[in-house]
C-alpha cells in the first residue's frame, strides 16, 4: 500500500498523518475544544482562523516525528467534503500546496469515508463486504461497503445525528461541550432504566416503520419534558443528571444495535464496522458487542482515539484510492454537502 501524509480540518480539529500499510507513522492533532467550549458549539470562522494558525506547526510535527524523507511518501490528501467550507480550505489548499511543490499525487478525501476506514488501522485483514454503522456529529448512516467506492445508504436519521442529539441533551443537562463524552462520562453512576424515553422509529407511507431508519428528535424532547417536569417538583439543582444520561444513552444505544442488527442479517453481511465520534461511547459498544457476538457476527471499532475526527483514518482512506489509481484534479473544490455515494466524483 501506498504511504499518504493527510490533512483534516473538516470540523474543529487540525490534524495531519502519515500512514503506510495501515500503520501510522505519525499522527498529530490540534484540538480546538478549549477554544469552542466558551461558545457551547463549533464557531466556524474562529475554526477557520485557528485551523491557519495550527496548521504548519501540524504538518511539521507529523513529518518530523514519521522521520520519513519526501521520497518516501507517494500521495498527499485532504478531507475536501462535506464539512465548513471556510475550515476544509485551509487543510485542502495546504494538500494542493504539498502536491505540487513535491510533485506527488493529490486526492480530495470524502470525511465518512475516513470515518469507514479509520477501523482498518486496527486490523490489518478487515475488507468488504461489511455493514458500516456510521455515527458521528453530522450523520447516522448504515452503509453497505461493497469495495473502496461502492457505497450503498440503507439506512439515515430523518432528523438530528447521533452526535448532535448526544450535544444537545447535553446542553440540556448543563454537562457542555462536546456532549458526547460529557454523557458517556456522567452516566457511569446512572441508572439506565431509570426513566423509559422513546427510541425513535421512523413511521412508513405504507404503514409500519422504516427497519433502519432512525429520529433522534423526539427523544431529544421526550428527555427536555422529563427536564421540565423533574425541575418543577425537585428545583433545578436536584436533578438525577446521571440517571437522565444512562437513561438518554442506553436509548440511544438500542435504537442504533437494533437497526445495526437487523440491516446486518437482512443484507447477509456477516462483520460490522463502527466508526464516527459516537462510536467511541461506552454503551453503543458493550450493546453492539454482545448483540453482534450473540449472533455470530464480527463487530469491529476503531481505537478510541481513531472514532473523532483525525487525519489517520483520512490517510488510511487515501492509500486504499491510491492503490487503485484513484487521482483529484488540483482544481478540486471544498464542498459542505457531498454525498458518500457520490465521492467517486472527486477523482479524474
Ligand atoms: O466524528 P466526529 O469527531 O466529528 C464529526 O464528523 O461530526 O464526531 C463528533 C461527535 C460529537 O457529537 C460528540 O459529542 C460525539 O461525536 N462523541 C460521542 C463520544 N465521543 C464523541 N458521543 C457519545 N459518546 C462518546 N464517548
Ligand atoms: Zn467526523
Amino acid at each position: 500500500m501506498p504511504t499518504v501524509l493527510a490533512i483534516e480540518t473538516s470540523c474543529d480539529e487540525t490534524a495531519v498523518a502519515i500512514v503506510k500499510d495501515r500503520e501510522i507513522l505519525s499522527s498529530a492533532v490540534a484540538s480546538q475544544v478549549a477554544t469552542h467550549q466558551v461558545y457551547g458549539g463549533v464557531v466556524p470562522e474562529v475554526a477557520s482562523r485557528q485551523h491557519l494558525e495550527t496548521v504548519n506547526a501540524c504538518l511539521d510535527r507529523a513529518i518530523a516525528d514519521s522521520a520519513l524523507p519526501w521520497s518516501a511518501i507517494d500521495g498527499i490528501a485532504a478531507t475536501c467534503a462535506p464539512g465548513l467550507v471556510g475550515a476544509l480550505l485551509v487543510g485542502l489548499t495546504a494538500a494542493k500546496t504539498l502536491a505540487m511543490v513535491h510533485d506527488k499525487p493529490f486526492l480530495g478525501i470524502h470525511h465518512l469515508e475516513g470515518h469507514i476506514y479509520a477501523s482498518y488501522l486496527s486490523d490489518r485483514h478487515l475488507a468488504p463486504p461489511f455493514l458500516c454503522l456510521l455515527v458521528s456529529g453530522g450523520h447516522t448512516s448504515l452503509i453497505r461497503v461493497a469495495a473502496c467506492g461502492e457505497y450503498q445508504m440503507l439506512g439515515r436519521t430523518r432528523d438530528d445525528a447521533a452526535g448532535e442529539a448526544f450535544d444537545k441533551v447535553a446542553r440540556l443537562l448543563q454537562l457542555g461541550y462536546p456532549g458526547g463524552p460529557a454523557i458517556d462520562q456522567a452516566a457511569r453512576t446512572g441508572n439506565p432504566q431509570a426513566f423509559a424515553f422513546p427510541d425513535g422509529k421512523v413511521s412508513q407511507p405504507g404503514g409500519g416503520y422504516h427497519p433502519y431508519d432512525s429520529s433522534f428528535s423526539g427523544l431529544k424532547t421526550a428527555v427536555l419534558r422529563r427536564v421540565q417536569q423533574l425541575t418543577t417538583e425537585r428545583g433545578a439543582n436536584h436533578l438525577p443528571i446521571a440517571d437522565l444520561a444512562a437513561s438518554f444513552q442506553t436509548t440511544v444505544a438500542r435504537s442504533l444495535v437494533q437497526r445495526t442488527i437487523r440491516c446486518a442479517s437482512d443484507q447477509q453481511l456477516t462483520t460490522i464496522v463502527a466508526g464516527g465520534g459516537v462510536a467511541a461511547n461506552s454503551e453503543l459498544r458493550a450493546q453492539l458487542q454482545a448483540a453482534a457476538a450473540e449472533r455470530g457476527l464480527r463487530v469491529h471499532f476503531p481505537p478510541l482515539r481513531l472514532c473523532t475526527d483525525n487525519a489517520a483514518m483520512i490517510a488510511c482512506a487515501a492509500a486504499e484510492r491510491l492503490a487503485r489509481g484513484d487521482r483529484s484534479p488540483l482544481s478540486l473544490n471544498a464542498r459542505s454537502r457531498l454525498p458518500l455515494t457520490d465521492a467517486n466524483q472527486l477523482y479524474a
